[in-house]
């Protein structure tokens, strides 16, 4: 029987795929303290987890683990090296949220946009994501923009949204620009003071990917001196953001609690996907899509 521990209370939906199944015994925690897990997860086969850290000690002391499935799409909490030195299997909800954050950057939008035009966007990050937003935003009659170094132009053409090369050159045509990349060592404060002094004074910058893409402090800075309109936050560099950070009191930030998905369809749909992502792995039946390519 293989023991697996879910990390942050899931969709009951999900907590019914192991119920009754003789093959796994589970358990449901609440707690996210270092210490505390490095003893829970000792002897798991597998474990479900929200975005609090996966840090090396963490993984390293779990001995049989083989599966981490992420109740989500980013794995920017989860220490990527050891997952791959202990021949770990990470797997992502892929299927499950993509339509939930479009439909928030939408709501951040029109909150923020009352007073505006929106004829063209930017959406920096062409994923799941960013291609379910392209297609809400035609339906808008916006003239979509993508930047995303890593999707050819043919593609982006292919769906309506016209590919830009040089992030810098583009930012002073555009009314709204939405992030949807990842967190990492390239995008890591992309988006700082210098950028944002670039794009239009009516500019609305949404980030609903990760906290530590757009620099906050540059942000803050920016949005007192009224170099853009406002900003749509659903995520910080801290989680959740101090009390004093000054974001908070902004009145041209829009903020959510990284709740972009917490609709009860998606967190039923994101409980099931993390379950079955496990048991799919076990039955050797674990689809290649949602498997993390670690290099
Ligand atoms: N707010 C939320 O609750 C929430 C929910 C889901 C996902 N997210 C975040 O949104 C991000 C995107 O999710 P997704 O499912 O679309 O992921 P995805 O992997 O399908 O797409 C990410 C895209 O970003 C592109 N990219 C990578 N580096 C880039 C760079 N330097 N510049 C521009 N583009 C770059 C990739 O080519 C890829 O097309 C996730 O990484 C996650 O952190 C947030």
């Amino acid at each position: 029987m293989k023991k697996i521990l879910i990390i942050g209370s899931i969709h009951n939906h999900g907590i019914d795929l192991l119920k009754g199944n003789k093959n796994f015994e589970f358990e449901v925690v609440d707690n996210t303290d270092a210490e505390f897990l490095k003893d829970k997860i000792k002897d798991c086969d597998g474990i479900s987890i929200r975005t609090s850290k996966l840090s090396k000690e963490i993984i390293d002391s779990a001995k049989n683990l083989k599966v981490i499935s992420r109740h989500g799409v980013g794995y920017d909490n989860i220490d990527l090296k050891a997952t791959k030195q202990n021949n770990i299997t990470l797997a992502i909800t892929a299927t499950a949220n993509a339509q939930a954050v479009a439909e928030h950057v939408l709501f951040m939008l029109f909150s923020i946009a009352k007073r505006n035009n929106m004829y063209n966007e930017l959406i920096a990050g062409f994923g799941r994501i960013g291609k379910c937003l392209l297609k809400k935003c035609k339906g808008l009659e916006m003239n979509i923009f993508v930047y995303d170094p890593f999707v050819s132009e043919e593609e982006i053409k292919k769906v309506g949204g016209t590919k830009i090369k040089d992030l810098n050159e583009s930012l002073n045509k555009m009314d709204a620009i939405s992030i949807h990349m990842p967190l990492n060592e390239n995008t890591k404060h992309l988006i700082n003071y210098e950028m944002i002094k670039k794009m239009k004074k009516n500019c609305i910058l949404i980030n609903a990917a990760r906290g530590g893409i757009i620099n906050e402090e540059d942000l803050n800075k920016a949005l007192n001196e009224d170099l853009i309109f406002g900003a749509g936050l659903d995520v910080f560099e801290k989680e959740p953001p101090s009390l004093d950070n000054p974001l908070l009191k902004n009145e041209k930030a829009f903020l959510s609690p990284h709740s972009a998905v917490f609709t009860e369809e998606c967190l039923s749909r994101m409980g099931i996907e993390t379950v079955q992502n496990i048991i799919d792995f076990f039955d050797n039946k674990l689809e290649k899509s949602k498997i993390v390519k670690i290099s």
